[in-house]
């Protein structure tokens, strides 16, 4: 079973009197423990569409599913608390709290969450050493390079185990043998963790990675690519 099914979604923008359609008649199955990649020139409506999935955004048109839930039928609180239990993000620009060390960072969904400590305790230690970072611990965001800031930020969104992960061009803004190696991670760790991990980047060179591959090109998907057969698949 899919982790996310989008079914003729359509979403638009209004800026004054002027509408930009952003994604058009988009007909998409995730599948779990897949990692997959969406491609696409700039413009073309990554963003929107991890954002409909990420349930931080709602369509205009069309029905969004994700882990079985369907998430355009629910209320903002619910879609908050939803977003919450089911999906972790990694942002282009790894959005982690200033003030708070890399330890508590990663530690921070699951304070919210009410996990025991014990228990976040020996989770953090895991992650932090899954992505090599046990030795700065303690040090702020600020006293980290670029691609450890975004391992603290991988770190983060595994922290409550959520069955998918999204990566809004998360290495666009490392250079490119760093962004290499986060993308490296990243395919480890989602591997290891049998998350759906969901990867936007207009970098072509990625898709080489990818299970699945989703090119989108003027909001509309272009070709649907799905690479290994592990899985049984349909477009
Ligand atoms: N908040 C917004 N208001 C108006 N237009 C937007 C907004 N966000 C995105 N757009 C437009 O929607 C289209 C898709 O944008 P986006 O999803 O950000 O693409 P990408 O992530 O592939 O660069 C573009 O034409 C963009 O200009
Ligand atoms: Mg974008």
């Amino acid at each position: 079973m899919p982790s996310v099914v989008l079914q003729a979604v359509g979403k638009q923008y209004r800026l004054d009197s002027v509408t930009v359609p952003a994604l058009t008649d988009i007909n998409l199955e995730i599948f779990p423990d897949r990692f997959t990649v969406i491609s696409g020139p700039s413009g073309s409506g990554k963003t929107t569409l991890l954002n409909l999935i990420g349930c931080i955004d709602r369509p205009d048109h069309g029905t969004v599913e994700v882990a079985g839930q369907k998430v355009h039928l629910l209320s903002d609180d619910a879609l908050s608390d939803f977003r919450a239990r089911h999906i972790g993000f990694i942002f282009q620009n790894f959005n982690l709290l200033p003030v708070l060390t890399a330890y508590e960072n990663v530690e921070y969904p699951l304070v919210l969450a009410k996990v025991p400590s014990s228990e976040r305790r020996a989770r953090v230690n895991q992650l932090l050493e899954a992505v090599g970072l046990s030795d700065r611990a303690r040090n702020r965001p600020g006293q980290l390079s670029g691609g450890q800031r975004q391992r603290v930020a991988i770190a983060r969104a595994l922290a409550g185990r959520p069955a998918l992960i999204l990566a809004d061009e998360p290495t666009a803004n490392l250079d490119s043998h760093t962004g290499s190696a986060i993308i490296d991670l990243m395919r480890r760790l989602q591997r290891e963790q049998h998350v759906s991990f969901v990867f936007s980047s207009h970098d072509p060179k990625v898709l080489d990675e990818a299970d699945d591959a989703v090119r989108i090109q003027d909001g509309r998907i272009a070709a649907v690519e799905r690479h290994s057969s592990a899985t049984e698949v349909s477009v």
